[in-house]
This record gives C-alpha cells, structure tokens and sequence, in this order.
C-alpha cells in the first residue's frame, strides 16, 4: 500500500523502511504476544468529540495513576481478524458491527465512541500499516484489538475526564494450545459470567479477569475451558468463557438468546445467518444444561475461536461426547466462514472489506 494513504507521525520512520518481510514462524502462530510496528490512537474529552487520529509506531502507553480505566474498569475490548487473499489483498470481516457493539459498550459505561466510520478508517490504516504482519493465505490472521478506555484521571468514583481510542494488532493462529482439536469443557456451577442488569452484554474489560479463577481451575484439571450457566437458576447455558455456545439436534441449531448476559457475538450472528443461509433452522431461545447433555452436537464461537467443535462436556460426575470431525455440522460451519473471511468463497451478503 501507499505510504501516502497512512497518516503517520511526522517524526516517525518511513512506512518503506519496515516494508520487508517479518522473520516469524507462520506455520507455528498460536495466539501469543506478537507486537507489530505500528498502533492507531486517538482521543476525547469527556464531552467532546473523537478527532486527529494518529498511527504512531507500536509503543507503551503511559497512564495517569487516576485513570478511570486502572481504577475502575472503565474500558471496552474489541477483537477482529484481517486475512491475506491468494491475491495478496487483505479482507476484514464486518468491522462495522465491531463499531456498533464498541458504541452499544460506550453507552452501557458512559464513555463517549468514535463513529462507525472512525472506528474502520482506524482499523483499516492499523492494517494497512502493519502488512508485512498479515499471515500468508492459509496460515492464521491479524488479530486487530480496538480498545477505548477513560484514560483520564478520577478519584472519586465518575466517568474520566479523557478517553484514548487505541487500535493494535498481532498475528494469530488458533486460540487454544489443542489447535483445532475438540474442545472438553466443563460446567461451571460456582462462578458466572454475568448477571442481569450488569455488563455481560457488552464487551467490557471487566468481564474478563472475573473468569480468570474458574478457567485456570478446569484448565489445571485437563478441561479446554469452562461453560458457564445462569446466574439466577443455574441450569441454563450462558456462553464459554470467550465464545458463544451452539448445540445441534438433529437438523435444529440452537443457541441461548442474547437477553442481556450474552454477548451478542459477531461470529454468532455470522453462523446464524449461514446456517439459515443453508437452510437449517436455528433457534435463539433458553436452553438447558440437560438438553446439551442430550444434543448430537456442540460447538462455540468467536473472533479469536473461529468455530470450534466440543468433543466433550462434563456436568458434575456425567462426562458426554459429541459428533466431531469432518461429517459434523461444525465443521461445514467453519468451512464456510472461514472460506468467506479469506475470500475464497464468495461473500453475497456484503460482509468483507476489501483493502
Ligand atoms: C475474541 O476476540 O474472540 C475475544 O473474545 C477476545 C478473547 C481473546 C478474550
């Protein structure tokens, strides 16, 4: 890409001179720290407007001890991919929906959010910028993480004065260590995701690090990750720690209905449309920790997971497996999209950016 079409900081180094290729393994990507070389930041005061977007090479950020965001969580995460074509050209997925759920977030923890058009304009320089980091076809992607935080200083509890809109990016093969193997998850009963009238809906920093203690517990254990249930009668499926849940039976796809505790994922409301696209029936209902128990089928989504089949769910002493491997539904779900997010499958409902 043109140097031309990145607004760069004056002083920075010249896009040319980090346009050659990169010395990383790409046939061994996981989902690790791999900073690229450059980052996109902008900001706001509390009542005014985002503006004067700037890429800057990657760097540390420096923080007030008072920002809003390290004392009081004020922050929203996003996640999306950039794939290489065979052409050489680079696809984005649906940014704009990032764009909207970042704004839903903003709204939800009274912080101010860049337009839908800011928030891809920012996506796509941050690509642009970091190519050479672009996976080649068939070997992962870049994992581009917008993030938007009060990164202005409070002490007493209120929305921070300034908010910093910060887009980095990394490249990223398969999320768990496992790879594409099925998944073994484990019921969560102790701990849950989220609770009505709190924030599981929106993807705030905060809903992280409270999952934290129950995954470390199944992963010590041998599990991939954990399934949480309903906080209120702790029977009915949630999401798994960073993905949604879908279950099959028979020709009917099922997944909990986003009611406010769910977060209403992009790849879940991808694979929603495709399998209707297909012609299979998908309901968006409340689902039981039994009914999953009896299902033929079971796998999750999401940014960072794609779609990813279970093998195994275990619910206090009964372990149950499911259909997996190439005649399972999953793997037809994973074809599809995956096939759309690179281009090589034709994308009729207008879903990739082409940059
Ligand atoms: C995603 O991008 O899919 C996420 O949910 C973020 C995850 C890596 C914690």
């Amino acid at each position: 890409p043109a140097a031309s079409s990145l607004q760069q900081e004056s002083d920075s180094t010249t896009y040319s001179d980090v346009d050659e290729r990169v010395d990383v393994d790409w046939d061994n990507l996981g989902f690790g720290l791999m900073p690229t070389d450059y980052m996109y930041t902008m900001k706001c005061a509390k009542e005014g407007n985002f503006e004067h977007g700037l890429l800057t090479r990657y760097q540390n950020i420096e923080l007030s001890p008072f920002a809003g965001v390290i004392n009081y969580g004020q922050g929203l995460l996003e996640g999306t991919k950039a794939y290489r074509k065979e052409n050489g050209n680079l696809l984005l997925f649906r940014p704009d929906q990032n764009a909207i759920r970042m704004k839903i977030g903003a709204e939800r923890l009274c912080m101010p959010c860049p337009s839908v058009d800011q928030f891809v304009d920012a996506l796509k320089q941050t690509v642009i910028a970091n190519e050479r980091w672009v996976p080649p076809p068939g070997k992962g992607s870049l994992y581009i993480r917008p993030l938007l935080m009060g990164s202005g200083p409070v002490l007493g509890l209120a929305p921070a004065p300034e908010y910093t809109f910060l887009v980095y990016a990394a490249p990223v093969g398969n999320y768990f260590k496992s790879g594409i193997a099925p998944l073994d998850l484990y019921v969560e009963e102790e701990y849950h995701r989220a609770t009505s009238g709190g924030t599981g809906f929106v993807k705030a920093i905060s809903n992280y690090a409270q999952g934290l203690k129950a995954s470390g517990r199944a992963k010590s254990r041998g599990f991939s990750d954990v399934l949480y249930l309903d906080s209120v009668e702790k029977k009915y499926l949630e999401e798994v720690t960073c993905s949604n849940i879908f279950i099959v039976k028979g020709d009917v796809i099922s997944t909990p209905a986003t009611n406010g505790t769910i977060l209403p994922g992009i790849t879940r409301k991808s694979i929603i449309d495709i399998a209707r696209h297909n012609g299979y029936k998908v309901e968006e209902r409340v689902i039981s920790i039994d009914e999953l128990m009896n299902a033929d089928e079971v796998f999750c989504t999401g940014t960072a997971v794609v779609v990813a089949p279970v093998g195994s769910v275990t619910y206090q002493t009964n372990r149950i497996e499911f259909r997996t491997g190439l005649q399972a539904l999953s793997h037809q779900m994973y074809s599809t999209l995956l096939g759309i997010q690179t281009g090589v499958i034709e994308d009729v409902k207008g879903w990739t950016v082409e940059i």
